[in-house]
C-alpha cells in the first residue's frame, strides 16, 4: 500500500465524524449506532439524509453545510476516498456532517425504521454489465434494504450521467408502481438545477460535465410497499 494511503488511513482513526465498524459488529448483527444516530451520534432529532456511494464526500459536506438544521451521513466502502470528506468536515467544523466505512450491502445493520429521511445516490457504479443487476443501488434488492429504515414519505435522489442506469431505474420505480417526483435527462438543458442540492457538482459529475455528457436525474419514494420486483 502507497504510503499516501498509509497517512490517510491512519489520519481517519483521529476523525470523530468517520465510523469505520469491525466486520464481526455488523455481519447478521445490529451495530450499537442503529437506531441511536439521534442521541449517540449527532446529539439532536434532525432528520438524517444519506449520500449512498458517497466517494469523497463532495455531496455529503456541501449539503451538511448548505443546511446547518439537518444530518448528513455519507457512506463508502473506500477509506482514503471518505479521508477527504471526513477532513473537510473537521476542518469546516461541521457537526451535522458523519461518515460511514461500510458496503451498502450491510446497510440494515445501521439503521432502524424510520431513522433515515432522504438518500441520495451520486453517480453510482452503474453494473450495466449481465448479470449485475443486483448490484445496482437502486434494484429491487436494495429498495427492499432501504424500505426498512427510511421514514414514511421518504425521498430517494439518483443522479447519474448513466442513461442505462437511468432507464432501468425507471423501469424498476414504474414495475413497483413508486412515486415518481422528478425525472429528467438532462438536469442543465432542461434548466432544472436550481435548487443547492441539485446543483452541488462531484468529482465524477465535473469530470462527466467535462466529456460533454447531460446529467440525469430521478427522486422517488418507496411508498409503504414492502416487497419489490421486476
Ligand atoms: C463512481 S464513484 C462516485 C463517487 C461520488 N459519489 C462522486 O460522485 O464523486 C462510486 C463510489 O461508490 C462506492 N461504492 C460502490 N459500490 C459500493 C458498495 N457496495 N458499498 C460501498 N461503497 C460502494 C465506491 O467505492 C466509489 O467511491
Amino acid at each position: 500500500m502507497g504510503k499516501d494511503k498509509l497517512r490517510k488511513f491512519a489520519e481517519n482513526l483521529t476523525f470523530e465524524n468517520l465510523i469505520q465498524p469491525e466486520f464481526d459488529d455488523i455481519f447478521h448483527r445490529d451495530h450499537l449506532l442503529k437506531g441511536h444516530w439521534a442521541e449517540s451520534f449527532f446529539k439532536n432529532t434532525a432528520p438524517i439524509t444519506l449520500e449512498l456511494g458517497c466517494g469523497k464526500g463532495e455531496y455529503t459536506v456541501g449539503l451538511g453545510s448548505a443546511a446547518p438544521e439537518r444530518n448528513f451521513i455519507g457512506i463508502d466502502i473506500k477509506g482514503a476516498r471518505m479521508w477527504r470528506g471526513a477532513k473537510t468536515a473537521t476542518e469546516m467544523g461541521l457537526r451535522n456532517v458523519g461518515f460511514l466505512r461500510t458496503r451498502i450491502e450491510f446497510i440494515e445493520s445501521f439503521f432502524g425504521p424510520g431513522e433515515v429521511s432522504e438518500i441520495w445516490i451520486t453517480f453510482p457504479d452503474p453494473q450495466l454489465k449481465k448479470g449485475r443487476e443486483n448490484k445496482r443501488l437502486t434494484s429491487p434488492l436494495f429498495l427492499a434494504r432501504y424500505v426498512r429504515f427510511l421514514s414514511p414519505g421518504g425521498v430517494i435522489h439518483l443522479k447519474t450521467d448513466s442513461r442505462e442506469l437511468h432507464d432501468y431505474t425507471r423501469r424498476v420505480i414504474s414495475a413497483n408502481d413508486l412515486p415518481l417526483v422528478v425525472a429528467s435527462t438532462d438536469i442543465y438543458g432542461e434548466s432544472l438545477a436550481t435548487t443547492t442540492a441539485l446543483a452541488l457538482k462531484t468529482t465524477y459529475e465535473r469530470r462527466f460535465l467535462d466529456e460533454g455528457k447531460p446529467i440525469t436525474y430521478l427522486r422517488f419514494g418507496l411508498a409503504d410497499r414492502r416487497d419489490f420486483g421486476m
